[in-house]
């Protein structure tokens, strides 16, 4: 990258809070290995079984709010740099965990939604959640229970925010990807978007993840993203 980028997207996926303890989907031991995906992330198993789905939610909305969870140096050096930078910035996160708002990240879309938020079926209004959620939730808008679910995406149903999203892929001159598997569209479809526009896309994951990023930088990304977005900040 020779000039300073003007505008930046970054897309975050779950290997950025994988350093904070939070499992991803696809690692051998991931979420997916354990939870079959049909049964807790789909509209048909919500209605087959929704106390399967509500357990799995609160299981990790559980973990996310346990003391012990926190933002890590990955977050942290993200929120530094929306602040610091004196472009167009946009964090888009497939994440449903607030590490990103906890590190003070402000320019932030959830594109998967939020574990700790949840939708009536009847309203479709979003109320915060940090408890356990069930059939005996009260719903606040229909005063009464059972009609609520996670606000949370699920497979074959359309991702938060994409017009938006797609307003700053085709304005941004950087496009920088970290901690995700490029396994679920649209937004592994992102990378695409601006390289049709010849705009330079950075790779920051652990590993090989098989796409056509102009710049691939691996390592776990406490390391790589401090490293990565400190650099651009330095006077050219
Ligand atoms: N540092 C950097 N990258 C890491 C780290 C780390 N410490 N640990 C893991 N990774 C990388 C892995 O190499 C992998 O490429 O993070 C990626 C995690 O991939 P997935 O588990 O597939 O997670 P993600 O890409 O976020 O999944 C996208 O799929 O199931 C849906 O809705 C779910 O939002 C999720 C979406």
């Amino acid at each position: 990258m020779n000039s300073r980028p003007r505008s930046i997207v970054v897309l975050t996926g779950a290997g950025i809070s994988a350093e904070s303890g939070i499992e991803t989907f696809r690692a051998a031991d991931g979420l997916w290995a354990n939870h079959p995906v049909d049964d807790v992330a789909t509209p048909e198993g919500f209605e087959r079984n929704p106390q399967l789905v509500y357990q799995f939610y609160n299981q990790r909305r559980r973990q996310l709010l346990s003391q012990e969870m926190r933002p890590n140096p990955a977050h942290t050096a993200l929120a530094r740099f929306e602040h610091e930078f004196d472009g167009e910035f946009l964090l888009v996160t497939q994440n449903v965990d607030n590490l990103h708002e906890r590190a003070g990240s402000d320019k932030l879309l959830h594109m998967h939604g939020e574990l700790l938020k949840m939708r009536c079926l009847n309203s479709k209004l979003i109320f915060d959640i940090n408890e356990d959620l069930d059939f005996d939730t009260h719903c606040r808008c229909c005063r009464s229970a059972g009609n609520l679910r996670p606000h949370v995406v699920w497979f074959g149903e359309m991702p938060l925010h994409m017009n938006q999203i797609n307003n700053a892929l085709e304005s941004c001159d950087l496009f920088v990807a970290i901690g995700t598997s490029g396994n679920v569209y649209p937004a592994s479809g992102f990378y695409q978007t601006a390289k049709i526009r010849r705009v330079h896309t950075v790779e920051l994951n652990l590993e090989e993840t098989g796409s056509s990023f102009d710049t691939h930088v691996y390592g776990p990304a406490t390391e790589t993203v401090p490293q990565f977005f400190d650099q651009i900040l330095q006077p050219s």
